[in-house]
């Protein structure tokens, strides 16, 4: 039961439809996609309504359920318009569906939520390659080098294989091995006395082994040996652009630039 008086109490600070008043809350990014391990944020923005409001209580929640983290915030002296979430070595079962909400309710009630960010955590590997283009004389030695680490908040020592392959007519396996180590380490490949036909692609392939399945590769080098005597290989790579620039429009006249694009990617 309710009494009159509370009836009117509470008229007071709903407005005619009977809800609090509305704060606008946005919440970004919309969703973050991150490794098992890693730091992220994300943030709740919200407009402060009415400068006579007084405290704010701001409470995050996962799955709609759970309370993951509660502040209050002083609105008085100071602009704060954002609350931050921060995650320090994501867990996978972190994954799920952030929601800010906020509450005012002095000296009258204002409410507001956000529409919610999804946190997807992941088996993370990163897997950097460079450089990422060489060019070389015929017979020079170059170095290409794979550094990768995988994501994961334990203590644990990896077993890898690493695949280099050059990608041409098909892949011809160039070098492979096993490394064991802590969670980064490391893979060069150094090839001595490169010929013309050398050029290509080479790309490193990582397969963890333990403590978990992962697989990741690098994006390549690039390399382009060239005849230390002519300097048509340099020359030509540039004749291309400036002749597909040429005719770009009239390629895409003829709806051709999609192909010539993939052309010249590949
Ligand atoms: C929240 O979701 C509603 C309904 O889907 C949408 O109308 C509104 O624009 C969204 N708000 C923000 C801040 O994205
Ligand atoms: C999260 O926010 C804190 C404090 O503002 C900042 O120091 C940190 O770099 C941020 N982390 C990320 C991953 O953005
Ligand atoms: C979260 O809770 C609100 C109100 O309790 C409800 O309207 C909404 O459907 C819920 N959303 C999800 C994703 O469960
Ligand atoms: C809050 O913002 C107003 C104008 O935007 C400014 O005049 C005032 O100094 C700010 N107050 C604080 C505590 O930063
Ligand atoms: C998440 O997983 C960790 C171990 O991987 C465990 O210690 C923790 O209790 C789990 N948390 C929840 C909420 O299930
Ligand atoms: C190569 O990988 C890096 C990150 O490791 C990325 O920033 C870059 O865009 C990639 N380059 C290509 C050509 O895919
Ligand atoms: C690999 O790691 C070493 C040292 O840890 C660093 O000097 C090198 O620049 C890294 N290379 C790449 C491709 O990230
Ligand atoms: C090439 O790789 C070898 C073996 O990893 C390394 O010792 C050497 O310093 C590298 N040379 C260059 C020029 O990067
Ligand atoms: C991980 O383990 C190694 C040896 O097993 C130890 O030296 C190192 O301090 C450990 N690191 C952390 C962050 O626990
Ligand atoms: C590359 O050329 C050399 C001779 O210059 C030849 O012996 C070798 O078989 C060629 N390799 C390939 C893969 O065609
Ligand atoms: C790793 O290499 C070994 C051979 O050295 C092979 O037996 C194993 O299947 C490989 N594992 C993965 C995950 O590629």
């Amino acid at each position: 039961m309710i009494s009159f008086s509370a009836i009117v109490l509470l008229w007071g600070t709903f407005d005619r439809f009977g809800s609090a008043y509305e704060v606008s809350v946005r919440q970004t990014p919309h969703v973050i996609n991150v490794a098992e391990g890693a730091n992220d944020n994300i943030t709740c923005h919200f407009d402060i309504p009415d400068n006579t409001l007084v405290k704010m209580r701001v409470t995050w929640k996962k799955d709609n359920g759970t309370n993951v983290h509660f502040e209050t915030m002083e609105l008085r002296h100071s602009n704060t318009s954002s609350s931050v979430l921060q995650f320090h070595s994501l867990l996978r079962n972190q994954s799920g569906l952030y929601t800010c909400e906020v509450e005012i309710d002095i000296p009258k009630l204002w409410k507001g939520q956000g529409n919610g960010t999804y946190v997807i955590v992941t088996d993370g590997i990163t897997v950097r390659q460079e450089p990422h283009n060489l060019q070389v004389s015929e017979g020079a030695s170059v170095n290409m080098t794979c550094n990768f680490s995988i994501q994961t908040v334990r203590n644990y020592t990896m077993l890898a294989n690493v695949t280099w392959i050059r990608i041409d007519d098909k892949r011809s396996k160039v070098h492979f091995e096993r490394i064991n180590s802590q969670l980064a380490a490391s893979s060069s490949l150094q090839l001595p006395s490169m010929r013309l036909n050398d050029s290509g692609l080479y790309i490193c392939e990582v397969d963890i082994v333990s403590p978990k399945l992962l697989k990741g590769k690098g994006n390549g080098t690039h390399i382009v040996v060239t005849d230390e005597h002519e300097y048509v290989g340099q020359l030509s790579d540039e004749l291309i652009i400036v002749v597909f620039k040429v005719f770009k429009d009239i390629f895409l006249e003829i709806g051709c630039v999609k192909t010539i694009s993939q052309l010249l990617i590949t």
